[in-house]
């Protein structure tokens, strides 16, 4: 089942979201959601925090060769254990920033330790898109944005735009 997704600016994307003990069937379904939300939007990751709920909860799927089958990845807990010393530089966007894109340099690998849908306890490294896109979540997680990276000129005219995006949509 679909999720509205938060609109920055909003509170709740600013907040450090609490660790999981225990990967229950309310978090799975939870995690179930996220995915449908974000394959909707389209999207290449989403954060529990955009859709209100305040857990270390990120979906990711950077799959984007045509006709690839999907790789639908959900990760409690994740952490960035290591971190390349290269970096790289992608243009970012963000399902709660629509439409804003901005170039944000990041270790362009890192290795990340989580908990999977099941339970078990994962560990993998990342290299390009999924790289970047693993960060940018983990991010969201500690009430950070990629509009963060940014000089403030910037930021302030994206959450200025943003701002009133959401008088429109709430006008509707
Ligand atoms: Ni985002």
């Amino acid at each position: 089942m679909k999720r509205p997704i938060l609109i920055h600016p909003d509170p709740r994307l600013k907040k450090r979201c609490a660790p999981v003990s225990d990967i229950t069937d309310e978090l799975r379904n939870l995690a179930d959601d996220m995915l449908a939300t974000m394959y909707d939007a389209p999207g290449i990751g989403l954060a529990a925090p955009q859709v209100g709920v305040l857990d270390r909860l990120i979906v990711l799927d950077c799959v984007k060769e045509e006709g690839a089958p999907p790789q639908p990845t959900v990760m409690f807990n994740p952490q960035v254990v290591a971190r390349s010393d290269a970096m790289n530089t992608y243009e970012e966007g963000c399902l709660s920033i629509p439409d804003q894109y901005a170039e944000v340099t990041r270790p362009a690998e890192v290795e990340v330790a989580w908990i999977d849908r099941d339970g078990n306890e994962r560990r993998q490294e990342f290299a390009g898109l999924w790289a970047t896109c693993v960060q940018h979540e983990i991010d969201h997680l500690d009430g950070k944005l990629f509009i963060d990276y940014l000089k403030p000129l910037k930021r302030q005219m994206i959450t200025r735009r943003m701002a009133k995006l959401k008088r429109e949509r709430a006008r509707l």
